[in-house]
């Protein structure tokens, strides 16, 4: 390790981050590495909401060999009274001689001032090291501070003709077990799970984490009749159905009896509910980060609201003609016109792939005046 380089130590605070995402809701996932000598001599991740942050943790196992050493951080160090005492404190009172912090955090109440208060406690400091990997790290809660929502991730299993389910409404399973064990590891990894009512009736989804070791997310329902039946594998504690506000007190008790929680929300204009008071009330509750299960309708609409943030897309190797699309939209004019996808990465998983990738909006043509 002596000669490791200083990315090395920067993708190792990265790694430990990976390894703590959802759990750290609202705070954002942090990673940090404590080097002295080229030799790692503290690690940390953020803890739960009210626990230490990475730096903190990291300086605590370091302890005395910390003092002239080297903090790798993926995220700037705070430097306000937040739930605990600023990270810029400790890291000075470490006697630290550089710190490479991996992006700016984009909470307004941070900014670029820890970085300029550690500067001008003398310390060394430097930004942007594995830059990509940082800001990729850090999506959800720049998106959860700077949109007041979370970040929105489409999943789906899909048949290589673009389908989520035969023209009845058939889908088990399109996809083999190692891609469903795959969309279990996303489900634990996630603040919530979201999906709409036809779901809810055509499957019967429980969205609890099965195949995989984790803790169950949120299960979020949107349903504006409350047209969900009571014994459905979802109802019951760590529900959330979202209905408008003209239901029955009646319905909404039968759902509330199941154990699951209720809340009215507007409609929307061309139907359904009103998406971005459904992310508004996600994000009041600290959730950072929504893993949307379907089914077509939902997504469609999430992405025509410019709502969805990334797609992740599990292709099967099968054909079954005209089915559901996995995005009911009406269809673009021409392929520019369309959605694409950036920072894609395809993983093989048994007989099945995974496309995932952050989505990007087309931009509308300019007019030959422009
Ligand atoms: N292969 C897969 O990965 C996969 C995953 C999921 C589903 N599926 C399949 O997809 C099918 C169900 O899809 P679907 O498109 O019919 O239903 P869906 O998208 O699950 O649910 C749509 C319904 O949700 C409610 N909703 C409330 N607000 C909405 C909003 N803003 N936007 C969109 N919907 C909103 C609406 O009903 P109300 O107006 O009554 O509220 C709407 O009709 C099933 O056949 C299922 O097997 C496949």
């Amino acid at each position: 390790l002596t000669l490791a380089a200083p990315a090395a130590f920067m993708r190792r605070a990265i790694r430990l981050a990976l390894g703590a995402r959802h759990r750290t809701s609202p705070n954002p996932t942090v990673g940090c590495v404590v080097v002295r000598d080229g030799e790692v001599v503290g690690e940390g991740v953020t803890q739960r909401v009210g626990g230490p942050h990475a730096e903190v943790e990291a300086l605590r196992a370091a302890g005395e060999r910390a003092r002239g050493g080297d903090v790798f951080v993926t995220l700037e160090p705070c430097c306000h009274h937040g739930r605990t005492p600023p990270c810029t404190d400790a890291i000075v009172a470490a006697g630290v001689r550089r710190v490479f912090a991996g992006v700016i955090d984009p909470n307004p109440v941070v900014a670029g001032k820890g970085v300029r208060l550690l500067e001008s406690a003398g310390i060394e400091t430097h930004v942007g090291l594995l830059d990509a990997e940082n800001r990729r790290l850090i999506a959800p809660f720049r998106r959860y501070v700077t949109n007041a929502r979370p970040w929105i991730t489409l999943k789906a299993g899909l048949t290589l003709d673009g389908c989520i389910a035969t023209a009845s409404g058939h889908s088990k399973w399109i996809t083999g077990e190692a891609a469903r064990r795959d969309a279990h590891r996303l489900r634990a990894r996630a603040d919530a799970v979201m999906v709409g009512v036809g779901t809810a009736l055509a499957d019967d989804p429980q969205l609890t984490v099965r195949m995989v070791k984790g803790e169950d997310p949120l299960r979020v329902l949107l349903d504006s009749a409350l047209r969900v039946p009571t014994a459905a594998a979802l109802m019951g504690r760590g529900t959330l159905v979202f209905h408008a506000p003209e239901v029955s007190d009646e319905r909404r008790r039968a759902v509330a009896a199941t154990g699951a929680e209720t809340q009215a929300v507007p409609r929307a204009a061309g139907g359904g509910l009103d998406l971005q008071a459904v992310l508004g009330a996600l994000a009041g509750r600290g959730l950072v980060s929504v893993l949307v299960e379907g089914g077509g309708r939902l997504h469609g609409s999430l992405i025509s609201a410019g709502l969805a943030d990334e797609a992740c897309f599990y292709l099967a190797p099968k054909l079954v003609g005209r089915g559901l699309p996995v995005l009911d939209l009406p269809s673009v004019a021409t392929v520019g016109e369309g959605w694409s996808l950036d920072e894609v990465e395809t993983r093989r998983l048994g007989q099945d792939v995974r496309v995932r990738g952050v989505i990007r909006y087309p931009v509308a043509p300019r007019s030959s005046e422009d």
